[in-house]
């Protein structure tokens, strides 16, 4: 059977100007050969900045969230295509604040990652409760859910990865428990299409939790977002990876 690969993916989510790039530049210096995928996904404005300033490495870039059309009259909007044309190999889909900012439902989400798909991108697909959720034991039965309308067909582990990020441990300094996280990833494990499926955890990583994070069966990297803007701390974060 094939293993997954391990993926670092760092979402910037609304931070970053062009001079923030010496971030990404700091990161592709201190990891020229990384031992697990590592994976940058900037806000638009530098997708392409950043593909160039780290072209030619194994760093890659990303997008954070893209149209499900592959073009036409969808003011503010970005195409998969065009995520791709800028230098992008990734992109994030149905990540809790989308979900919440704009109304995106699992159903939107399949449809933008087939998109992305078609595009020659691979969906990073969001997945996870909210606290209430969690607190009226509806964990399993919502992420699964999730997990059942958002992937589209053909999800493979050449072009999906899922990450499964709780909404009150985002952004908040507060985790689950390390078995309350394995609970989620072994229920993810068995239910992807694809048994090398990456199956990434998110929600306040950093470089003091990610070795335990790491160590648990069935979580094969981190979206990590705050601590991902800076390349000292996601480079600790990287390193845990590599070591796991
Ligand atoms: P934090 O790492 O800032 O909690 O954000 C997690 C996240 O939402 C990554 O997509």
């Amino acid at each position: 059977m094939q293993e997954a690969c391990k993926l670092a993916a760092g979402n910037w989510k609304m931070n970053g100007l062009r001079a923030d790039l010496i971030e990404a530049r700091a990161l592709a210096r201190a990891f020229p050969a990384p031992d697990c995928g590592v994976l940058l996904c900037p806000p638009a404005t530098l997708i392409a900045s950043m593909a160039e300033a780290l072209h030619g490495g194994p760093i890659m870039v990303g997008g954070q969230d893209c149209h499900a059309a592959a073009s036409g009259a969808h003011t503010g909007d970005i195409s998969a295509r065009m995520l791709a044309d800028a230098g992008a190999r990734h992109v994030i889909l149905g990540h809790s604040e989308r979900r919440a900012d704009h109304g995106e439902s699992s159903e939107t989400v399949a449809a933008k990652a087939q998109a992305a798909h078609g595009a020659g991108l691979v969906a990073i697909i969001c997945v996870g409760e909210t606290e209430a959720e969690r607190d009226a034991g509806q964990t399993l039965e919502v992420v699964m859910g999730q997990l059942r309308e958002s992937l589209p067909e053909g999800a493979t582990a050449a072009n999906s990865v899922i990450a499964y990020e709780p909404v009150w441990a985002i952004g908040t300094g507060r985790t689950p428990t390390l078995e309350q996280i394995a609970e989620v990833h072994d229920a993810l494990r068995a239910a992807v299409p694809d048994a090398a499926m990456s199956l990434l955890y998110g929600g306040s990583v950093k470089p003091g939790n990610a070795a335990e994070i790491f160590a648990i069966a069935n979580v094969n990297g981190a979206l990590v977002g705050g601590a991902s803007l800076k390349a000292e701390d996601f480079g600790a974060i990287i390193a845990a990876l590599e070591a796991s």
